[in-house]
């Protein structure tokens, strides 16, 4: 038999802890920088998240350039202002403040200032002829993972799309995790986010892609979220946040590790309706758990036991489930689509999409076009 060897490969050094964001500066230092580009969005900068990282480097003498026009879904235009600005700056160094946006697109310009051209050069896999400007990724809401991720994806606007770059240079150099900065995120955005990386954790467990190391980051990482997110997304309380950024940082790991099952294949062709990945991939989430029951007890038995219950591998998978819709009610979180929003004749154009995304083939259960059919139903016709 042809035996392929599995890799479990993690470059970025991940620094957490509440208020950890003070040893930025040293952090800077240590990775080569001499000269920051802080990238982030206006709403950080409105809420003060942004002057607290630029305070700090001003307090060590670092010189450094503020760029937070960073937009929802940025793309090719943003990147390659920010590209300009970095250059015109003599910059060497990106932070990368905020939500999967900021990120990527922090992790965008540090690639194309570092190799020239334009972002679409450098779509799909290992395009770049450089690795990247080191990148410190202080991420501002716990979902979208790519404070330790190798994927930046990022929005061609000429072709309304949405690209991504896979290149094991573009993982950023260093991951500040510190729940402070979430202290004035809103609850919504911070749901959204949590369900995104619940859905990483439970897909990176359901794909045929898992192996033991993404299997013990992903059992573990959800519990935890289902534990915190209820505190951490509608209370003030620091502790939870810090464990739901943690959590994050892990599940994403996982399911970079594993590749992501069907949930976040049933989210893709959504994102025409301009709903978030997060809120897309959440309300699909249940559904895709209640197709994967039959296949995948043993994957999620281990974390209902870290939840506390007991039984059989397949009564623990079922009280996982129902734990699910309870967590997804009482934190008011959408179990369905809204049929006014996704009609039922676009199902065969969402279907077929589905069966075009890369890892539609890697979860356990295999779906055919009559399953995602029926999936999509589901989730139309379920109440919320
Ligand atoms: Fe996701």
């Amino acid at each position: 038999m042809d035996r392929q060897p599995l890799t479990f490969f993690i470059p970025t050094r991940v620094v957490h802890g509440l208020g950890s964001v003070a040893g930025v500066p040293a952090l800077v230092g240590s990775s080569g920088g001499t000269r920051v580009f802080l990238c982030a969005d206006e709403g950080l900068t409105r809420a003060g998240v942004t002057g607290r990282v630029s305070g700090l480097l001003e307090a060590a003498g670092i010189p450094f350039v503020v760029f937070d026009s960073v937009e929802e879904d940025p793309g090719t235009r943003t990147v390659h202002s920010g590209v300009e600005l970095f250059k015109a700056e003599g910059c060497d160094l990106v932070v990368a403040l905020g939500g999967g946006s900021p990120l990527c697109a922090g992790k965008g310009i540090a690639l194309v200032a570092a190799n020239g051209g334009a972002l679409t050069d450098y779509e799909g896999f290992n395009k770049a002829s450089v690795g990247p400007y080191p990148v410190i990724a202080i991420p501002t809401t716990a979902g979208s993972g790519t404070e330790v991720s190798k994927v930046t994806i990022l929005t061609d606007e000429a072709r309304g799309f949405k690209m991504s770059i896979l290149d094991e240079r573009t993982f950023p150099r260093v991951a500040v995790l510190d729940g402070e900065l979430m202290a004035t995120l809103p609850a919504r955005p911070a749901l959204v986010a949590g369900m995104d990386a619940l859905a990483h954790a439970l897909d990176a467990l359901w794909s045929v892609g898992a192996t033991s190391f993404s299997d013990a980051l992903a059992v573990t990482s959800a519990a935890t979220i289902f534990e915190m997110l209820p505190r951490a997304a509608l209370t003030g309380d620091l502790a939870a946040k810090q464990a739901m950024l943690e959590a994050s940082s892990a599940a994403n790991i996982a399911t970079g590790t594993a590749l992501p099952g069907l949930a976040h294949v049933l989210s893709q062709p959504l994102g025409r309706y301009h709903m978030s990945h997060g809120l897309a991939t959440g309300i699909m989430l249940p559904h895709t758990f209640e197709f994967n029951l039959p296949v995948a007890a043993h994957t999620v038995a281990p974390i209902a036991r870290l939840l506390g219950a007991d039984g059989s591998e397949k009564e623990l998978a079922r009280w996982l489930l129902d734990r699910l819709w309870e967590l997804m009610e009482e934190v008011g979180f959408p179990t369905s689509l809204d049929p006014s929003l996704v009609p039922l004749a676009d199902l065969p154009i969402l279907v077929e999409q589905c069966t075009k995304v890369v890892n539609y083939r890697l979860n356990l259960r295999q779906a055919s076009p009559a399953d995602l059919t029926e999936l999509y139903m589901a989730a139309l016709e379920e109440e919320s």
